[in-house]
Parts: C-alpha cells; sequence; structure tokens
C-alpha cells in the first residue's frame, strides 16, 4: 500500500537529523530574510501561549519527538514525559537538548513506528508536532484511533503543524502529484526523499473529528501554523471503554 512511501518519509527524517532544527531556526537554506523570519517566531510564540494556556500537565506523550523543539516546552508542565519517535538520531538530539536544558521533569524515550505502536500506558495529554500532516489520508482514521488509545478518559490531545506550503517549489509537486498529497524534499546535500504532506483547512479538520468523536478546536497564525487542542466527546469515551 503505501509501506514504501513511508519507509522513505523515515528514511529522509533519518538523515536529516542533524539539519532537522535549520528549518526550525531559519538558517542557512531556510532563512527567508528578516522580515519573513521574524513572524515566524513570532507565529511559533503565539502557539507556545496556547499549548501554555492549554497546559499540557500530567503525564504527558510526545508522538514523533524529533529533536526535542516541543519536549523543552513540554516539560515545562508536565510531570512526565514519553517521547516517541522512529529515528534513533533524532531521539540522541533530543535527549542532549533535555541534558542542557537541565529540566526535572522525566523524560521516557521510546524508539517506535508510530504506524504501528500501541501505547503501553494511559496519558492525561498527547501532544504531536508537525506531524499530523505526515499521516496518509488513508491513516488519519487508525492515528486518530491511537491517540484515543493513549487517553485517559477526560484526557486531551494538542497538535502543531505547517498552515500551507512554504515554497513555490513545494506547490508545483503537490499540484502535480494525482493524490495531492505527497512532495519531494532534499537535503543539504542534494539527496531526494518523497514524503506525506497534507495542509488542512480548519474547519474540514474540526469536522472531520467531530465526526471521529473528538471535541476539537482547531486555529491557525496569520500565515504559517495550524494548531489544535481538545479531547474525546463523553459518548466516545463510553465507546471505547464497554
Ligand atoms: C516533521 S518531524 C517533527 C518533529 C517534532 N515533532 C518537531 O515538531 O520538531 C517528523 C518526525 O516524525 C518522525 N517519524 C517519521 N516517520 C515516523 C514513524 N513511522 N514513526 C514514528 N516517528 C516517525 C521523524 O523521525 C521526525 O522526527
Amino acid at each position: 500500500m503505501d509501506g514504501e512511501l513511508l519507509e522513505e518519509q523515515l528514511a529522509y527524517y533519518r538523515a536529516r537529523a542533524a539539519e532537522y532544527d535549520e528549518w526550525f531556526l531559519r538558517q542557512g537554506r531556510y532563512d527567508r530574510g528578516p522580515e519573513w523570519n521574524r513572524r515566524w517566531f513570532s507565529e511559533l510564540e503565539e502557539v507556545r501561549r496556547e499549548l501554555g494556556s492549554f497546559g499540557p500537565t500530567g503525564q504527558v506523550l510526545e508522538l514523533a519527538c524529533g529533536t526535542g523543539l516541543w519536549t523543552v516546552e513540554l516539560v515545562r508542565y508536565a510531570d512526565r514525559v514519553t517521547a516517541v519517535d522512529a529515528s534513533p538520531e533524532v531521539l540522541e538530539i533530543n535527549r542532549a537538548r533535555l541534558e542542557e536544558f537541565r529540566t526535572e521533569t522525566p523524560v521516557r524515550y521510546v524508539r517506535a513506528d508510530l504506524f504501528d505502536w500501541r501505547p503501553d500506558e494511559a496519558y492525561d495529554v498527547v501532544f504531536f508536532g508537525f506531524w499530523l500532516s505526515h499521516v496518509p489520508p488513508g491513516r488519519f482514521d487508525a492515528f486518530w484511533e491511537l491517540v484515543r488509545s493513549a487517553l485517559k478518559p477526560g484526557g486531551r490531545a494538542f497538535f502543531v503543524d505547517s498552515l500551507r506550503t512554504e515554497t513555490w517549489a513545494e506547490k508545483q509537486l503537490l499540484g502535480r502529484d494525482p493524490q495531492g498529497h505527497t512532495t519531494a524534499r532534499r537535503l543539504n546535500d542534494g539527496r531526494e526523499f518523497r514524503i506525506v504532506k497534507i495542509f488542512y483547512e480548519p474547519g474540514d479538520l474540526e469536522r472531520r473529528l467531530a465526526d471521529l468523536g473528538w471535541r476539537f478546536s482547531v486555529r491557525t497564525t496569520e500565515n504559517h501554523l495550524l494548531y489544535g487542542f481538545g479531547e474525546l466527546r463523553a459518548q466516545a469515551i463510553r465507546r471505547r471503554r464497554y
């Protein structure tokens, strides 16, 4: 089915581990000039504030944790964080970043493929940053079922992702892809990989999540980010438990 694509996507993130933060920090080829960068950082700050108001407290599960750019936010609020990713390379960077951060909050690392991983405990909060857009459309429901299965009754979820594509070249590629959900990504050394990349409209996403039993609020920042938070409706929790 989409197994090869998902392998290539993971191979891309493994190979990109050491250069991943350049994108987030707008360095090197991701530097889009002072005005663009200023907006990016200010919109990230807006989402960090929203995450703070949401309050990722208690036992927190971070899916596709990457190099720890959001793990450092979660440890400010959580009693404990379990951080899952399939790439040992990013987990190593995450661990080093958290050590440098000198948090008191324990972080447990799990190396696992999210497309066949089942949580081994229940959490108060599930968080995922820049991951939903990499879940193939045919796996959308199963992914949200994974989130549901990881939560304690009354548990909550928060995600952040890209609002829309950043470059004209990527738009062209998405346009040419008949299914509209894959795109090409290049590493600093020129190697190219195909990955899944899906952009959601807030209203559509809210409706789809409502159909799956979630009460979610999905919002955007002015240019760059989509984020959302919510919980399962009571009936949906009952459906799971009985
Ligand atoms: C776009 S990055 C997001 C990282 C981090 N959440 C952030 O916002 O900086 C996607 C992450 O998903 C991980 N990943 C890719 N395929 C995966 C899979 N099948 N299972 C678990 N993690 C996977 C990659 O290793 C990478 O760290």
